[in-house]
């Protein structure tokens, strides 16, 4: 695998967010429902982001290690509640001058800012409101999008508004698998929609900052994920195109074809907010760019409930004895990222650039004599770039690849034993060692672009 085997302006990056680095406790950061999830047991040891990497006090290391490894980019969100403690209002200096200072940081080391406005840490204010299933919170966050463009967009190379919709708001709010950790399906539909407007409300005010032919580019992440279905059995099949169809037809038909797909529609509509409809022009307004969050496929079969959603995913999905899967038992299907490159540029919009902002791999990484033997995750960045770059060849815009994560960190529900850095992280002392994939990544890119490092 070689970078020339890639289009010669492609971007490599490597992506992180800010709940699962920064630390919550150090500087002043509202408190968010990730706090208030894990407090009340949402997550493995009830783990949380009030240290975690400790990112607030050594991000100039860390930036250090992003341009060592000869990477042109780097994804990275804002914590909303620094910025906006109540999640509305007072906006808070502090929070703004630390985003400040590492763009400029990221600029210069000649790496290119790369920002998601909302990964997940909702401030507590707006959650004890009701969250994403309160219009409001959609409100308010085009207003924080605004403070964010006003005072990063010139610098910024890029913008996405949501980290991963159906994390926000299916995960959440049906499987309760993440904060707020709700298991019902009206809030879980109107969580569906507000998000999506959230997504609208903050492209316009991103468009009324910046304008539309601003250098900086504005968009959203989706994740998506290969549904297959369990056996030739009708009923399995429709579980799998169920899922498909919440997973990742719901969110790509709402921004680019302005409508929701019938067959889910129909069981959420009921719940959703009235008056929905009318905001389907705003949630599909022409957008710069499409980030993917690409990491496995699940199996579906039917639950055999009768209800909606009708299917389950076989977990483990894998061969018995076969290596291909990670410390969370997700399936390396390396051949579903170039399915939803084609899927994407075919079926939705052929000219979208669309840029894979997060791919990587969890595994049980032991640090032995100064050095992390990660040798699966190797494969599994050479495995998926592969199809990447196969896709590219075939005409699909893809623009850029961003390995997740720069570091360890805090894997959300799962705390901090799932690991998915380049970077390893000893959570106690907070030692920083660069893992074999790491020093993969250096070689694959030709090492620091600045004779400064
Ligand atoms: C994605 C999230 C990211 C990380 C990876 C493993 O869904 O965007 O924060 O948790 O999964």
């Amino acid at each position: 695998m070689k970078r020339n085997a890639f289009p010669p302006n492609f971007v490599f990056g490597t992506a992180t967010s800010s709940y699962q680095i920064e630390g919550t406790q150090l500087g002043n950061c509202g408190p968010n429902h990730w706090d208030s999830f894990a407090a009340s047991g949402g997550t493995a040891n009830r783990e949380d982001g009030a240290i975690a990497c400790a990112h607030y006090n050594l991000w100039e290391a860390d930036l250090d290690l992003i341009a060592q490894g000869g990477f042109d980019a780097y994804r990275f969100s804002t914590a909303w509640g620094r910025v906006q403690p109540e999640g509305t209002g007072r906006i808070q200096e502090s929070g703004l001058a630390f985003y400040d200072t590492l763009v400029d940081g990221l600029l210069e080391r000649e790496i290119e800012p790369h920002l998601t406005l909302y990964h997940w840490d909702l401030p507590q204010a707006l959650a004890d409101k009701g969250g994403w299933t309160n219009q409001d919170t959609a409100k308010h966050f085009g207003d924080f999008a605004g403070i964010i463009a006003d005072r990063l967009g010139d610098r910024l190379k890029s913008i996405a508004t949501i980290n991963e919709p159906w994390c926000v708001a299916w995960l959440s709010h049906f499987l309760g698998r993440h904060a707020p950790g709700l298991t019902d399906l009206p809030s879980a539909a109107k969580a569906m929609h507000n998000i999506l407007l959230a997504h609208g409300l903050g492209m316009n005010a991103l468009r009324d900052q910046l304008g539309s032919d601003h250098p900086c580019q504005q968009g959203i992440v989706l994740n998506m994920e290969v549904s297959v279905p369990a056996s030739d059995d009708p009923k399995d099949i429709k579980a799998a195109a169920m899922q498909d169809g919440i997973y990742n037809r719901w969110f790509a038909d709402a921004i680019f074809k302005g409508q929701y797909p019938q067959d889910i529609l129909a069981y959420l509509e009921p719940h959703m907010p009235s008056g929905w409809s009318n905001d389907m022009s705003m949630i599909s307004q022409k957008i710069d760019w499409l980030g993917l969050n690409y990491y496995t496929r699940s199996i579906i079969k039917d639950d055999g409930t009768n209800k909606f959603p009708y299917g389950e995913a076989i977990v483990p999905d894998y061969d018995p004895g076969s290596a291909d899967r990670t410390s969370l038992n997700w399936k390396i299907y390396p051949a579903g990222l170039s399915y939803f490159l084609h899927r994407i540029h075919e079926e939705y919009e052929a000219d979208v650039p669309i840029v894979v902002s997060e791919n990587g791999m969890a595994s049980f990484d032991v640090v032995d004599d100064d050095q992390v033997a990660d040798k699966q995750r190797v494969g599994f960045f050479e495995d998926h770039l592969n199809e990447v770059a196969k896709a590219a060849a075939n005409g699909v815009p893809v623009q850029g690849y961003f390995a997740w994560s720069l570091l360890d960190n805090f894997e959300w529900a799962f705390g901090y034993d799932q690991r998915f850095g380049i970077v390893h992280v000893d959570f106690e002392t907070q030692q920083r060692t660069p893992k074999a994939s790491w020093y993969w990544w250096k070689s694959f890119l030709g090492g620091p672009k600045t004779s400064a490092l």
